[in-house]
């Protein structure tokens, strides 16, 4: 009875109305029209809408219902939303920017959330943050003052990030905590004092050091990062996790970025405070984790405020390692939109000293053109594997980490399109090696020329997942389907030809993903077996394919599946050369017709390509326009 009392007095005090009355008190189009401009039009307002692009406005506001809907892109919600979306804020930051846009008061809720850490350690740490900066103006701190100096910090910037200084003095803080009424017991939770080993007194954790105050993303201060001003160990201490300090999920700077990244679409992910500081000081957002690696909670943090953060280390081998690690953990929560960039320094450079050098320029350009997240894992896993890739072994390790790669992807375009740039990129890099199994024949029989088509092959596209299941219904070619139904019919096969798969590259771009898929599964699980994978493929949407593919691997050598003897991996292999025999020919036989009559070329090759491919087309397949069957590199 008592609880319930004190529940239903809540609304009475003001403090906590429904979040759908604070709603509805909203003026929706006065807040939309901040974003857009707005026209009347009867009842509505209609404007441009800020989600899509478009010239003719489809986008309206209807006040007295409280909601937008965008009849173009279908984007359709209530203030909350509209600010959370255009402002990309989670819900109680778009509460707080309401009311901060209105000054009408939103609801507090009184959930677990929001209750239960105490308020008076924030205020126990916000007391610790201005004891330590009033102590930085005192003649003890002057080394500290210098050593900041020396590193370029003005008053300005000492101010902005609240630097400060810890004194030798082991009890100083404590006292001077106790006097304004926090208990030395608070101050250890807050992690600022230590109770020694064999109990006592406790001792201020932070001694002779520069102070660095760590807020979270509102701007309270949670805990601090102390440095050294010489060559003590550790160079950095920061506050033990506690009750508000998570080095997980906090991020240097963040408080301060947050809005300039917003609105600039720019966040650098640098590796240290000072570095943060400098490239704040030349009007670069940016955030720093902790002295421990980024996770994904601190990755979010950076997509909530821009779709590509771009991480900006030092090009040494630890720097390089370490943005490794951080795109391996990133790959998994990749999406169309959420990426990540990389600008590498020179060896040895940090954006702090970069910056300090007065290469300022240097460093804007960089980050104007931050490398892709492809091209970056690519090249840094084949750094690591150097040289040695004229051996088949080395080869197959850098595919396999390649996939390892592309297998955590979850989003199933960006998988793909990640796939096929590994691919592109491997064979341009084993093309420019003489590795290239192509350029290795042509010049190894001197007769053979390359004619245009083989010469100038197309890559095959990045197509999203999408739009080739949509494009199922217009396939040019399933006489490449052969290679892979003994596959799909025993998985275990890939053992042996996991190398020789991975160097094929087929013509129809559905099968092609089902061979991606196919060594993705593999990669990750080598005791595969039929069944899962075919619950893995149906769960990539490749169900329908990969029936196809058994249909037409099934029925022995009409469907183009060598039989004849030999074990399993011997039919295999004889498949995939006969196929490869074919289609050398045909790429003799078109170069040969381009060379006769460039203008009638598609006719005659129309016409010996039927010849050819009768055997193999099933009754789905149309003759392909151009030659094609599986490409050997
Ligand atoms: P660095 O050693 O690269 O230092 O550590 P830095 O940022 O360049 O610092 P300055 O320029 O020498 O002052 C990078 C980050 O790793 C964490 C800190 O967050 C630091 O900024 N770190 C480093 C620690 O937490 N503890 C340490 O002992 C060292
Ligand atoms: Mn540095």
């Amino acid at each position: 009875m008592a609880g319930g009392g004190a529940r239903a007095a809540r609304p009475r005090d003001g403090t906590a109305g429904s979040l759908e009355e604070f709603k509805a008190r909203l003026p929706l189009a006065e807040i939309v029209g901040r974003w857009v401009k707005l026209t009347r039009r009867g009842r509505e307002w209609v404007g441009l809408c800020p989600f899509h692009a478009e010239k003719t406005p489809s986008f309206s506001v209807v006040e007295d219902k409280g909601f937008y809907h965008c009849f173009g892109c279908g984007a359709h919600g209530d203030a909350v939303s509209f600010v959370m979306a255009i402002e990309r804020l989670e819900f109680k930051e778009a509460l707080a920017r309401l009311e901060e846009l209105t000054g009408i008061r939103a609801p507090r809720r009184a959930g677990p959330d929001a209750e239960r850490v105490d308020p008076s350690l924030y205020e126990l740490n916000a007391a610790a943050a201005l004891w330590f900066q009033t102590r930085l103006a005192e003649p003890e701190a002057e080394p500290a003052r210098a050593y900041l100096e020396r590193r370029g910090l003005d008053r300005a910037t000492i101010a902005a990030f609240r630097l400060g200084w810890a004194p030798a003095d082991r009890t100083a803080l404590r006292r001077a905590l106790a006097a304004q009424g926090f208990a030395p017991e608070r101050a250890v939770a807050a992690g600022l004092l230590r109770v020694p080993e064999g109990g006592g007194e406790p001792y201020a954790l932070f001694r002779e050091r520069v102070i660095f105050p760590i807020a979270d993303g509102r701007g309270r201060i949670v805990g601090f990062g102390g440095r050294t001003l010489g060559d003590g160990q550790p160079k950095y201490l920061n506050t033990p996790d506690t009750e508000l300090f998570h080095k997980g999920r906090l991020l240097y700077g963040l408080d301060r970025a947050a809005e300039p990244a917003r609105r600039k679409g720019l966040l650098v992910v640098a590796e240290g405070y000072m570095d943060v500081i400098a490239l704040d000081r030349a009007g670069f957002p940016a955030v720093a984790p902790l002295g421990t690696a980024m996770g994904e909670l601190q990755l979010e943090r950076c997509w909530k405020l821009v779709d590509q953060p771009i991480v900006c280390l030092d090009g040494d081998a630890a720097g390089l390692r370490a943005a490794l690690r951080l795109a391996e953990r990133a790959a998994p929560l990749l999406r169309p939109n959420r990426s990540l960039g990389f600008v590498v320094l020179p060896e040895g450079e940090d954006p702090d000293s970069l910056l300090r050098s007065g290469a300022g320029d240097v460093l804007a350009s960089l980050l104007a053109r931050p490398e892709p997240f492809a091209s970056f894992v690519f090249r840094v896993i084949r750094a690591q594997l150097s040289p040695g890739l004229e051996r088949m072994e080395e080869r197959a390790r850098l595919r396999t980490r390649l996939r390892e790669i592309v297998a955590e992807v979850r989003d199933p375009d960006v998988r793909a399109s990640l796939a096929e740039e590994f691919r592109a990129r491997l064979s341009a890099e084993l093309e420019r090696l003489g590795l290239d199994r192509r350029a290795t024949r042509r010049g190894g029989s001197p007769g053979s020329r390359p004619g245009p088509a083989g010469a100038g092959l197309p890559a095959t596209r990045a197509v999203a997942a999408s739009e080739l299941l949509s494009g199922l219904g217009r396939l040019e070619s399933w006489r490449e389907a052969p290679i892979l139904a003994p596959l799909l019919a025993a998985p275990e096969l890939l053992a042996e030809v996991e190398e020789e798969l991975a160097e094929l590259e087929l013509e129809n771009p559905v099968l092609e993903r089902l061979r991606q898929e196919l060594l993705l599964c593999w990669s990750q699980n080598h005791h595969l077996d039929a069944p899962a994978l075919a619950d893995h493929l149906a769960r990539c949407g490749l169900a329908e394919p990969a029936a196809r593919v058994r249909q037409t691997g099934g029925t022995g050598g009409e469907a183009g599946v060598d039989e004849g003897s030999g074990s399993p991996l011997e039919r295999w292999r004889a498949t995939v050369a006969r196929l490869r025999r074919r289609m050398t020919h045909q790429r003799e036989l078109h170069a040969l017709a381009q060379r006769s009559d460039v203008s009638h070329a598609e006719r005659p090759l129309a016409g010996l390509d039927r010849l050819l491919n009768a055997r193999d087309e099933d009754a789905v397949g149309h003759p392909p326009p151009h030659p094609a069957g599986p490409r050997p590199r």
